[in-house]
């Protein structure tokens, strides 16, 4: 959010450079990629984190007698599900973002891609050996080291046809096919991993990995999001006007009335109204969240915000929430809001990092309170 943020790229790499040889298409190492993550967490507080409610975290472990078979249990997850595992497991937590503020700011290092690509931080905590097997994503990430080390192995590029390992719980390769890349990455260095490209990463000693996971949408998605913005629009609802040829048969649909019926979607959807229907589905599609948001505190009213601001603390944008502009035009967390150009203002500060203390709440202390109370904000 703070745009002064340095870019995890490497020293002397551009944007341009790494989204034309890299992004999508390459892996990449990053050494020190990210000093600031190095020591944030250890791996006692993403157990504790693992544990807690409403958390979506999983637990995968490798048989002590037959470390090819391999069991899942995802959350609730219990102390003594911690406790009784085998010698080799990984807890993965996802959506890291929503309890820890501080970690959902290193999102900014990643902002040479448009935020609405970025999903959310998942983490891994691992002893010596751990894993969650040779696999490939058909995402994105980049691997952040944030603790201990992690060897990583980079292998073929995979896609829908290649085959898993049967009868196990977790998407397993078999095959990596030739090694492009063995190294051990140490805290604070980061591995990009381009979707599709196969990995596998053991940890060495007790070891945090972060994955700073991307997204975009298929176009199902899309089209779902298209029918759902499109009940709002009364005039589509009028039955088609269609002409119709002399048919012999009246059992059949002739493919004439199908692609009549196609020329009229895509008449909507090339004409000025289909362009408006299309922008807002996928920006409401886009600016979705994957995770229920978890409210921290109960709603506040004006005066007792106040009365916390007044107390030292202070607002941020939460970096839980999905913020994305089009033109003028803002969609939070999947809906678009109507703002009046104050609050447009007081918006852009928040998102370029702006920090809202009790000096600064003069005259929108209700919308900032409102804003507060819908969790777009946080109080820390
Ligand atoms: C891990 O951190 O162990 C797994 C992350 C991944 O492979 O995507
Ligand atoms: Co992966």
């Amino acid at each position: 959010m703070n745009q002064n943020t340095p870019y995890c790229l490497p020293a002397g790499m551009s944007v341009e450079t790494f989204l034309a040889e890299y992004w999508q298409k390459k892996p990449l190492l990053i050494k020190g990629g990210l000093p600031a993550l190095v020591g944030m967490f250890k791996p006692e507080d993403v157990l504790g984190l693992a544990v807690e409610d409403g958390v979506s975290a999983r637990l995968i472990s490798q048989d002590d007698a037959n470390p090819e078979q391999w069991s899942l249990k995802s959350s609730p997850l219990s102390e003594d599900d911690i406790d009784q595992t085998p010698k080799l497991w990984t807890i993965l937590v996802q959506n890291l973002e929503q309890w820890s503020p501080e970690l959902g700011e290193m999102w900014s290092h990643f902002d040479f891609i448009p935020k609405w690509q970025q999903d959310d931080i998942m983490v891994s905590v691992a002893p010596q050996g751990g894993s969650v097997g040779a696999h490939y994503d058909e995402y994105d990430v980049f691997l952040a080291q944030g603790y201990g080390r992690r060897r990583w192995m980079l292998g073929k590029m995979c896609d829908g046809d290649t085959p898993f390992v049967p009868n196990q719980p977790i998407r397993l390769l078999d095959d990596m096919g030739e090694i492009i890349f063995d190294e051990i990455l140490e805290a604070g260095d980061v591995l990009y991993v381009p979707p599709g490209l196969s990995h596998h990463g053991i940890a060495q000693d007790d070891c945090l990995t972060f994955s700073f996971g991307f997204r975009r949408p298929n176009l199902v998605q899309i089209i779902d999001e298209i029918a759902d913005v499109a009940t709002n629009h009364s005039q589509l609802f009028r039955v088609l006007t269609l002409s119709q040829a002399a048919q012999k048969d009246a059992f059949e649909l002739s493919s004439q009335s199908i692609q009549a019926m196609k020329s009229a979607l895509l008449e909507l959807l090339n004409s000025p109204a289909g362009d408006e229907l299309f922008g807002s589905a996928v920006a409401e599609l886009v600016s979705k969240r994957q995770y229920e948001l978890v409210a921290f505190d109960d709603e506040l009213s004006d005066n007792e915000l106040k009365a916390r601001l007044n107390d030292g603390e202070c607002l941020l944008l939460n970096p839980a929430c999905r913020f994305v502009r089009v033109a003028d035009d803002w969609y939070i967390n999947g809906e678009c809001v109507c703002l009046a150009d104050d609050e447009r203002q007081l918006l852009l500060a928040l998102i370029g990092g702006a920090v809202i203390t009790s000096d600064d709440i003069a005259n929108h202390l209700p919308t900032l309170c409102q804003w507060l109370n819908d969790n777009w904000l946080i109080l820390v």
